[in-house]
């Protein structure tokens, strides 16, 4: 039977076409000293590779992204991916935990200062699907994840966060997650928060922060 399609986008491609529009409007690097002179973009989970994908083509030639997972499995799946795309050159694939990536970014970049400079974060939380959910996300290390990519991202950088609930510890996420966007200061940050609210069980969230431009350089000033 032919599935029914429903109108209303997923919470993905809304993620995906913020992001999108970040690169359009063009928030990225300018070059100079030891600043990349191309666009930079991280995947804070990069389960089975599509977020990877995406970004790899966002970035385009010459750009690079940075995926974080803490499983061999979902980093071989990712490269499978990328691979089978001919994407795995604008790709640096690192086997830590996303809470460690400002660590792990100044191991593997040494010569770039990535701070405020990265144009779109993406994570997409929870398990790595098609697993047996042992090894899952956890608030305590996605808000301190939060925290770096908040330092990491440029103005006019949009980062996403996709939370799913349908696993233990779900929730505690989702509310920590909730609770960090709402922290975020709204005269340097736009933030969006789209849930489902008819749903009691397993719902999804989906936050997207941008980094806002400091008065005065936004508009004719963005680069
Ligand atoms: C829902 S999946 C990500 C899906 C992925 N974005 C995609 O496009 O297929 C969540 C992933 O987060 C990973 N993960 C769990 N804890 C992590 C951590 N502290 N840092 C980075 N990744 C983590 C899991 O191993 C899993 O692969």
């Amino acid at each position: 039977m032919r599935e029914r399609a429903v109108s209303l986008p997923a919470l993905t491609e809304i993620a995906h076409r913020a992001v999108a529009r970040a690169f359009e409007a063009r928030a990225l690097p300018k070059g100079g000293d030891g600043v990349p002179a191309f666009p930079f973009a991280v995947g804070a989970t990069a389960g089975n590779g599509y977020d990877a994908v995406f970004l790899a083509r966002q970035v385009g030639e010459g750009g690079l992204i940075a995926a974080f997972d803490v499983q061999e499995a979902a980093l071989a799946a990712t490269r499978d991916r990328l691979a089978a795309e001919g994407l795995l050159g604008r790709v640096r694939l690192v086997r830590s935990g996303h809470e460690h990536m400002e660590r792990e970014l100044a191991r593997l970049f040494p010569a770039l200062e990535l701070r405020g400079k990265v144009t779109a974060i993406m994570f997409n939380l929870g398990f790595l699907p098609g697993s047996d959910k042992a090894v899952t996300t956890a608030a305590p290390t996605t808000v301190a994840a939060l925290d770096a990519a908040s330092r990491l991202l440029a103005c006019g950088g949009v980062l996403s966060a996709h939370v799913y609930t349908g696993h233990r510890g779900g929730m505690e996420e989702d509310r920590a997650v909730l609770a960090w966007s709402a922290a975020l200061s709204p005269e340097e940050w736009r933030v969006l928060s789209l849930s489902q609210p008819n749903k009691a069980r397993n719902l999804e969230r989906l936050i997207l922060a941008e980094r806002l431009f400091p008065k005065g350089k936004g508009g004719a000033g963005r680069p």
